[in-house]
């Protein structure tokens, strides 16, 4: 199968969490490459692991120094190499991170730039602009940053004195590059050919709806503070911009040109289908997050419409939808369903946020998830430690928060530190198996029964569920096309259908109070056992039709 990616099942890492090999309390290359065999024998067909790169770990890796570099505190290159070509021994494809929008301010690009006079060319690969009012105190425009405040950050000239400002659409060390200027666009063709040569698969595009901004830098008019979602207008100055087709078309001549296929998955944040679709042509991205079922509470309306929206805007590109559940900046699903009412915004974490939170109920409700994310047409991206149904840790002391949404924020909103935290791995020791010296985020002490050994042996956990259900779907073909069809029910029961030659089966998930008949044939999975053909609620089923 070329075209992997369609089906394919993908595990997150978020390397600086997932499994510390050299006991600095941060995970790295060597940790990943020692739990090769524990993703293996999940079952996952491919790994998408966040920014590897050498950075100042400003935004977690976002903020990129050296695009050709590994992070030392994550490993090297010869062990990003070793890593790649052991997973692939193992039958799992590497995803890596790409980070087009900006780069860090270490970057020597940005240096280099500092360095530099106004209308330089090392300040044209980023914006530089004067600021407005006789002495420039005013910021050159009204952007403002996703992570709160305004998106201009002024610099101190060589000479000493107060001077241009630099666009930042992210945290002040994250500067925006100039996608208008061609030297930017050659240095990202060379950056992916770094990468495919040694052997990664595909790409993950962060913020892949911005890069290219209105050069004219108009002001906005309206405070989108905090908003990564382009709004339904067809011309906003910097998000979801038509320049950056261009772009993307350059990318895929790029992946194109070898002979194994690679593969992009964008991070685009856009409601109108129609304008999405714009991005997955067959000369652009493969396919693109379908985000819906990140939004709605465990409650069937908007399950039910996210599924419809997101399956909609895969079939109006014609590629295969790509979902998840959960990643390293949404709260976790498990605390998500286990909360009364919607309590929260995409970035948005409030220390108010668990009032009322009930984790039994998230987690049974997310074995169920479990299911309807797997038996849904097209990919799924699974998130580090869902596996295990770890939870959001809302009680991060503040003197060890990380996150720039935090810092750049009042201290309400605590940010997304809280789905970063590293994984138990054992039962005891200081960091719960993570690494030999502590865990750079603070562990909760009952995830010692939440650990990957602990689960390992339990038939009833959820790190059992994800591996049964793994090797069910791999073996189900009505699970591998982009064919569904909905089954009436009851307005509190999801039914669905996956036709198929060799015969359908449905999907079913109960998410109000009562119990649900299964159509007839076989239960080849069941987040929670039916008795005498009922599902009972909070629960979801697959069901070979007999
Ligand atoms: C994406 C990443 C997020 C990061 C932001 C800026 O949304 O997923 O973690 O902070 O881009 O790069």
């Amino acid at each position: 199968m070329t075209q992997w990616w369609r089906d394919a099942v993908v595990y997150q890492v978020y390397i600086r969490s997932f499994a510390d090999g050299n006991g600095d309390a941060t995970g790295d290359l060597g940790g990943l490459r020692d739990r090769l065999p524990y993703l293996a024998d999940l079952g996952v067909d491919a790994i998408w692991v966040n920014p590897w790169y050498d950075s100042p770990l400003k935004d977690g890796g976002y903020d990129v120094a050296d695009y050709r570099a590994i992070n030392p505190m994550f490993g090297t290159l010869a062990e990003a190499e070793a890593l790649i070509d052991e997973a692939h021994s193992r039958g799992i494809r590497v995803i890596a991170d790409i980070v087009p929008n900006h780069t860090s301010d270490q970057h020597a690009w940005f240096q280099a730039a500092l360095q530099s006079p106004p209308g330089s060319p090392e300040r044209e690969r980023y914006w530089f602009r004067d600021g407005q009012g006789p002495d420039g105190a005013r910021p050159p425009n009204d952007w403002r940053s996703i992570f709160g405040g305004p998106a201009w950050q002024r610099v101190t000239e060589p000479d000493g004195t107060p001077g241009q400002y630099y666009l930042h659409l992210f945290d002040r060390t994250q500067p925006d590059l100039n996608w208008s200027n061609p030297e930017v666009v050659a240095e990202f063709e060379s950056i992916l050919r770094f990468w495919f040569d040694r052997g990664v698969d595909g790409f993950r595009i962060d913020v892949g709806h911005g890069l290219a901004k209105d050069p004219a830098l108009p002001d906005l008019g309206s405070d989108d503070e905090g908003l990564m979602e382009a709004p339904d207008r067809s011309s906003h100055p910097h998000w979801d911009r038509d320049e950056v087709h261009e772009v993307y078309r350059g990318w895929r001549a790029v992946a194109d040109s070898y002979d194994r296929p690679r593969m992009f998955v964008g991070e685009v944040w856009l409601d109108d289908p129609a304008r999405l679709a714009l991005y997955l042509r067959p000369d652009e991205l493969h396919t693109s997050f379908a985000f819906e079922l990140t939004d709605p509470d465990w409650e069937p309306a908007g399950v039910r419409a996210a599924i419809t929206s997101g399956v909609h805007a895969a079939q109006t590109a014609g590629v295969a939808p790509t979902w998840t559940l959960s990643n390293h900046d949404i709260p976790r699903h498990v605390s998500r369903y286990g909360r009364p009412a919607k309590a929260r915004e995409r970035f948005g974490r409030t220390k108010y946020d668990m009032d009322g939170l009930d984790l039994d109920r998230g987690r049974s409700r997310a074995r169920a998830a479990a299911l309807l994310l797997l038996g849904l047409p097209g990919s799924a991206y699974l998130y580090q430690g869902e596996e295990l149904g770890l939870e959001e840790v809302m009680d991060i002391p503040d003197d060890l928060r990380d996150d720039p949404v935090f810092f750049r924020g009042s201290g309400v909103e605590v940010g997304r530190d809280g789905c970063r935290v590293p994984l138990p791995w054992a039962p005891d020791g200081e960091s719960l198996g993570f690494g030999a010296n502590g865990a750079w985020l603070p562990q909760p002490a009952h995830w010692a029964d939440l650990a990957a050994s602990v689960q390992q042996g339990d038939d009833a956990s959820m790190l059992s569920l994800y591996r049964r259900a793994l090797a069910v779907r791999r073996a189900q073909p009505a699970l591998h096309t982009t064919a569904m069809e909905w089954v009436s029910s009851p307005p509190d029961v999801l039914h669905w259908r996956r036709p198929h030659p060799d015969g359908p089966l449905d999907v079913v998930v109960t998410m109000g109070t009562d119990h649900y008949r299964l159509p007839p044939g076989e239960v080849v999975m069941a987040s929670h056992p039916p008795e005498d053909g009922l599902l009972p609620p909070g629960a979801a089923a697959w069901v070979r039709l007999s």
